[in-house]
C-alpha cells in the first residue's frame, strides 16, 4: 500500500472486477467521461476480460483507492501508455463512490500517484485528456498542478453536440517545486 494523506493506493486484483462493473453501470460515473476510457455500461463477462487485459498489460499499473477512515475502496487510479522511452505517462482516474466525491480523495489520491510516477517510476511527463464540459475532474487536475496544454477539438458526441477533450500535463520539476 502507498499511503496518502486520506487514502492509499493498493495494486489492482482480479476480484476488483466486482466493483468496476458496478462503477461502470452507474449513469452518473459515466456521465461525464467523454472518449477517453474503454469502459461503458459493460457486462461482467466483458468487464472481467477488460480487467485481465488491464493486470496483463505491461504498459499500464492501475491501483486501487482505498479511503484510510474505514478501508472502503473507493475508486481506481492508474497510469497507462506507459512510454519508458520518452518518460511519459497517461493518468487515468474514477472515483466509483459518487458520495465519496468533493471531499479531496481524487486530490489526494493524484498526489500519491504523482508521487509514485515521478520518484519510484523515474517517469518525466503525466498527462491526461479530460472532457471540456467535466468541471469537478478540470478543478481537481488543476488543483493538483496539471496545465492545460491544447485539446483535441470535436473529440465526442455527448448530449447532441460535438465537444472538445482538454488535454492536459503536469512535469516532474513542476511536481517537485509545487
Ligand atoms: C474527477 C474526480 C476524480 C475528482 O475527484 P474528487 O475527489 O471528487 O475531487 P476533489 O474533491 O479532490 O476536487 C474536486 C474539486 O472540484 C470542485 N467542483 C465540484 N464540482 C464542480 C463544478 N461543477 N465546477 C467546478 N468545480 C467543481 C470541488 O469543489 C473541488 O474543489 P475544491 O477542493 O477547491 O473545493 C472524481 O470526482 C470522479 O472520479 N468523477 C467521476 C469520473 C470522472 O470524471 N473521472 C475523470 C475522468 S477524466
Amino acid at each position: 500500500m502507498i499511503e496518502g494523506r486520506k487514502v492509499g493506493l493498493r495494486l489492482m486484483e482480479s476480484q476488483d472486477v466486482w466493483l468496476l462493473y458496478r462503477w461502470f453501470n452507474d449513469q452518473r460515473v459515466l456521465e461525464d467521461l467523454g472518449s477517453g476510457h474503454g469502459f461503458f455500461c459493460v457486462s461482467m463477462e466483458e468487464e472481467k476480460a477488460i480487467v485481465e487485459r488491464m493486470l496483463q498489460d505491461r504498459k499500464s499499473q492501475y491501483f486501487m483507492i482505498v479511503r484510510k477512515e474505514g478501508g472502503e475502496v473507493i475508486g481506481i487510479v492508474g497510469l497507462a501508455n506507459i512510454d519508458q522511452r520518452n518518460a511519459s505517462a497517461e493518468l487515468r482516474i474514477i472515483i466509483g463512490e459518487v458520495g465519496q466525491w468533493d471531499k479531496g480523495l481524487g486530490d489526494d489520491a493524484i498526489r500519491v500517484l504523482l508521487d509514485h510516477a515521478f520518484n519510484a517510476k523515474n517517469l518525466h511527463r503525466i498527462w491526461l485528456r479530460v472532457a471540456e464540459y467535466n468541471d469537478r475532474a478540470i478543478s481537481c487536475y488543476r488543483k493538483c498542478g496539471f496545465k492545460e496544454e491544447g485539446r483535441s477539438r470535436h473529440d465526442h458526441y455527448h448530449k447532441a453536440a460535438w465537444r472538445d477533450a482538454v488535454l492536459m500535463s503536469i512535469l516532474d520539476s513542476e511536481f517537485r517545486g509545487s
